[in-house]
């Protein structure tokens, strides 16, 4: 676990990153996706919050157990995965991540796959899905920094409002990054 905060006074939102790959796992590749996700949260988030990040193998049963922990135990209000969304036969992320869900929120997937669509002709190869589970919202995100980046772009500004309504902690973001959108 490491900490990572900005603000004062309001609850620090616990959020988990995930990366999955079997070679990152194995220290024979360098995580990036789970750096750019925690990146991205510090240059968007402007209330507290708190990443607890896992490197873990594409095993379908560890990402589901690593999302209910995060979920149910750690009490992350937002989870984000990045990598195996993908066509491989090793690709599992989004099998797990809808075993776990409660809700499925297919919306995200869509956009951010129509987003990416102009960025590479390879966006339509990631089968990423988001969702709820408990109080926590669940994101996948492809592996590669860029597409990190591009997707929660396209998404991030849902994201505050999606967690109030599941009963988060208030985010609060720098509106010269991400204007959130809070219609409730
Ligand atoms: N989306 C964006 N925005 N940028 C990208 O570079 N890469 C694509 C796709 N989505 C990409 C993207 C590619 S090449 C693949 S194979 C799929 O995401 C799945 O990636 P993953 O297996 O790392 O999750």
């Amino acid at each position: 676990m490491d900490n990572l905060s900005a603000g004062r006074g309001a609850a620090v939102a616990r959020i988990g990153i995930v990366s999955v790959s079997d070679r990152a796992s194995k220290g024979e590749y360098e995580d990036r996706g789970g750096p750019a996700v925690k990146a991205y949260l510090g240059d968007v988030l402007t209330s507290p919050w708190e990443a607890t990040t896992h490197v873990i193998p594409d095993e379908e049963d560890l990402i589901r157990a690593t999302l209910v922990e995060l979920a149910d135990e750690a009490g992350c209000c937002l989870i984000v995965t990045t990598g195996g969304t993908g066509p491989a036969p090793r690709d599992v992320t989004p099998e797990a991540t809808a075993a776990v869900l409660d809700k499925e929120l297919a919306g995200f997937g869509e956009v951010m796959r129509a987003v990416s669509r102009p960025h590479v002709p390879t966006a339509i190869l990631s089968r990423q899905t988001a969702g709820v589970r408990g109080s926590a919202l669940i994101i996948n995100l492809p592996g590669s920094p860029k597409a990190v980046r591009e997707c929660l772009d396209a998404v991030f500004a849902a994201v505050p409002d999606c967690v109030d309504l599941i009963g988060g902690p208030r985010l609060e973001t720098d509106p010269d990054r991400v204007r959130a959108y809070r219609p409730h």
